[in-house]
């Protein structure tokens, strides 16, 4: 069992009067990142402050630093504005044949259900859709339809609506198995939830940084594998191309890309505003360490779970539940009023229909936990 990490609230700019119990929405950024972003905003105001470097050294530290997270390298990584943007670049590559399956969760997210959608009505595929089990077991569920007529598994790591947890590595093993490739949402897990890379061995596996890699909004990541690193890009930008660091040679133009995965970074991508309030937040996961964070947040998920238990409220069972996510069911219904009763006593989760996103992480301290409490106790 990894040691526990104590409460990080010092670092982060929570007033001691908000329980903010929403990483799933979007985490805070670290107060040390909003100084280095405002710094780096201001550089902007003076441009001669950004050279020809500045172009690359932030991209590829930020690119090593996630592929250090995901246990992969720098060359996998592109850097990517949104879910949606990787799941295109999947999307533009994969190829699928008439009849063919692509293979998404009940509920999935929608940048992750579109996407095939659209690919599904340009190729004469078909989305199939999997529903929920009775008793919560999605790599079940999912085990049970995956055979050679799926030619792309699109699914997370859990669930983001109550975390239940996928296991990736059987539902890899299976993919490759039944020649289905595998793509991978991470954005509600990666950075909370140890994901063995070299034991799932996704196709594509794409996460936004706003959530749990504690970094800004419109600045994520695509690992693409090895195998899929020659091909199309959706856009032709001059800094993907070979030789794009000597400015003065641009108009060499070059048929050759930048190497691994760079050909699929979005345009702009030397994002100076960006990228510096990223790299904060990817450190810090990685010198905390993402065992340790897990574990943290599954003793802090715990602990709510049983208390939620008391009043009533359910759960799935922990072991088919990411330890970072928690969703409560309220079995007769949300109570009324809830989300404003909530809001009033400034304690953020998300409400959604009957049940209760509660997701922390390590900012959160007991008295959050008596802040949602008190409002469960007087609301049920
Ligand atoms: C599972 C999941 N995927 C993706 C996203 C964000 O998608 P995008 O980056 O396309 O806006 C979210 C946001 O809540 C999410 O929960």
């Amino acid at each position: 069992m990894p040691e526990l990490i104590p409460s990080q609230r010092h670092l982060f700019d929570l007033p001691a009067d908000i329980a903010y119990l929403n990483c799933a929405y979007m985490s805070p950024l670290l107060k040390r990142a909003a100084a280095v972003g405002a710094e780096a905003v201001g550089r902007k105001c003076q441009p001669w402050r950004i050279s020809a470097d500045d172009f690359f050294t932030d991209s590829e530290r930020a690119r090593a630093l996630f592929a250090e997270l995901l246990g992969a390298g720098a060359d996998d990584i592109a850097l990517v504005p949104a879910a949606s943007y990787g799941l295109a670049v999947a999307a533009a590559n994969l190829r699928v044949a008439p009849g063919r399956r692509i293979v998404v969760l009940a509920e999935q997210f929608p940048s992750n259900v579109y996407t095939w959608r659209a690919l599904a009505a340009r190729t004469g595929a078909e989305v199939v859709t999997i529903e929920r089990a009775a008793d919560g077991d999605w790599t079940r569920a999912l085990l049970a339809r995956l055979d050679e007529r799926v030619a792309i598994t699109a699914v997370p790591h859990c669930h983001w609506i109550d975390g239940g947890l996928l296991d990736l590595a059987a539902i890899g093993g299976r993919c490759r198995d039944v020649g289905s490739a595998l793509v991978v949402d991470a954005t509600q897990s990666l950075g909370a939830l140890p994901l063995d890379l070299a034991a799932v061995r996704p196709d594509y596996l794409v996460c936004p940084g706003y959530k749990w890699l504690l970094g800004p909004y419109s600045l994520g990541y695509l690992y693409v594998a090895p195998a899929h690193q020659d091909g199309r890009p959706l856009e032709q930008n001059w800094i993907a191309r070979a030789g794009s660091e000597d400015f003065a040679r641009l108009i060499d133009y070059q048929d050759r890309y930048q190497p691994g995965a760079r050909r699929f970074d979005v345009g702009e991508r030397s994002n100076f505003a960006l990228l510096p309030v990223g790299i904060v937040g990817l450190e810090q996961l990685l010198a905390w360490g993402v065992d340790r964070i897990a574990a943290t947040l599954a003793a802090k998920t715990a602990v709510i779970a049983e208390r939620a238990a008391g009043l009533g409220l359910r759960t799935g069972p922990a072991q088919l539940r990411a330890g970072h996510y928690l969703g409560l069911r309220f079995p007769g219904g949300a109570p009324p009023q809830l989300p404003e009763r909530l809001a009033e006593q400034q304690v953020y989760v998300s409400v959604r229909g009957a049940s209760l996103r509660v997701t922390p992480h390590l900012y959160n301290d007991e008295a959050d936990i008596e802040r949602l409490f008190a409002v469960l106790h007087a609301a049920l």
